[in-house]
Order: structure tokens, then sequence, then C-alpha cells
């Protein structure tokens, strides 16, 4: 179990590594100027490969998730606040696929202040989730 859940956490960490650095590049995405296409195409460049890089990592995370969730028989209040906190990430990380994807089609509308926001939830699930899984205060 506790090789299963070793790995649980690295691919947590990783999943958040771009959970907290594409949008990021979001807000620099919104702050380029019009009459630099090279920056923006860099940019975009980098987010297409973090979120396909990002991607399975999440469905490993998850995975192992359930693994240890219905493998070893865990149960109680904290897990299911956890899981749905968690399907709250897996919206916010296909959101960022769709705002990618307006950002390539040109169509990005939101302004840099707004992704400065958007950056900050990871954060708040991330405290609340590690505190769910450590703690289990209920
Ligand atoms: C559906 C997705 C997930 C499921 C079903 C799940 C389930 C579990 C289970 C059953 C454990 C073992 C708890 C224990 O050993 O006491 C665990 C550990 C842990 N999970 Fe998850 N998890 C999921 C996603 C996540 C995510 C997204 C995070 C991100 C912060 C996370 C963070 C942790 C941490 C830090 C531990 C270690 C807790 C400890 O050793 O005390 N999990 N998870």
């Amino acid at each position: 179990m506790l090789w299963v859940k070793s790995f649980h956490i690295v691919f947590v960490v990783s999943w958040f590594a771009g959970l907290f650095y594409l949008p990021r590049i979001f807000v620099n995405l919104a702050m380029v100027p019009a009459d630099s296409p090279a920056e923006r195409e860099r940019l975009l460049l980098m987010a297409r490969k973090l979120y396909r890089f990002v991607t399975p990592i999440a469905a490993l995370a998850i995975g192992l998730g359930l693994w240890l969730w219905f493998g070893y028989g865990f149960t109680g209040g904290w897990l299911h606040v956890k899981t749905g906190l968690v399907v709250g990430l897996i919206a916010y990380h296909f959101w960022c696929g769709k705002l990618l994807g307006e950002f390539a089609r040109g169509e990005s509308t939101r302004n840099h202040v707004w992704f400065r926001f958007f950056n900050e939830a990871p954060v708040l699930a991330l405290i609340a989730i590690c505190i769910l899984a450590v703690v289990k205060p209920f």
C-alpha cells in the first residue's frame, strides 16, 4: 500500500506543477502585445506541451488514488469531500484545455487580472485536499 501511496503523491505533485504553471502561461499570453506574434507562438507551444504532458499524469494520480480507495478499503467523510474537490480539479484541468484552445484560435477575451485569480484556485484546492487526506477531520 505504501508503494501505491508513494506514487500517488509523486503524480499528484507533478499534476499540480502543471495546474500551477499552465494558468501562469495564460497570464503572460493575455499580456502579449498584438505586434509580438513570435512571443505568442512561443508561449502557446509551451502551454500545449505542458497540457499534453500533465493530462496522463493527472490520470495516473487519480487512478492510484482510486486504487488506494477501493484496493485498501479506505472510507470516511474526508474521502468523499476530497473526491468532490478532485472532481472540481478535473473540471479545472479541462477548462484549462478549453482556454488554451481559445488562445490558439485568437478568441480569448479575458484579461491577465482574471487569469491571476483563476491561477489561485488550485492553491486553495491543494490546501483543502492535503488537510483532508492527512488530518482526516471527519
Ligand atoms: C479521485 C482522486 C483521489 C482519490 C480517490 C484519493 C484517495 C486517497 C487515499 C485512499 C489515500 C490514502 C490515505 C491514507 O493512507 O491515509 C490518499 C492519500 C493521499 N492523497 Fe489522495 N486521492 C485522490 C486524489 C488526490 C489529489 C488530487 C491529491 C492532491 C493534493 C491527493 C493527496 C493525497 C495525499 C497528500 C495523501 C497522503 C495522505 C497520508 O499519507 O496521510 N490525493 N489518497
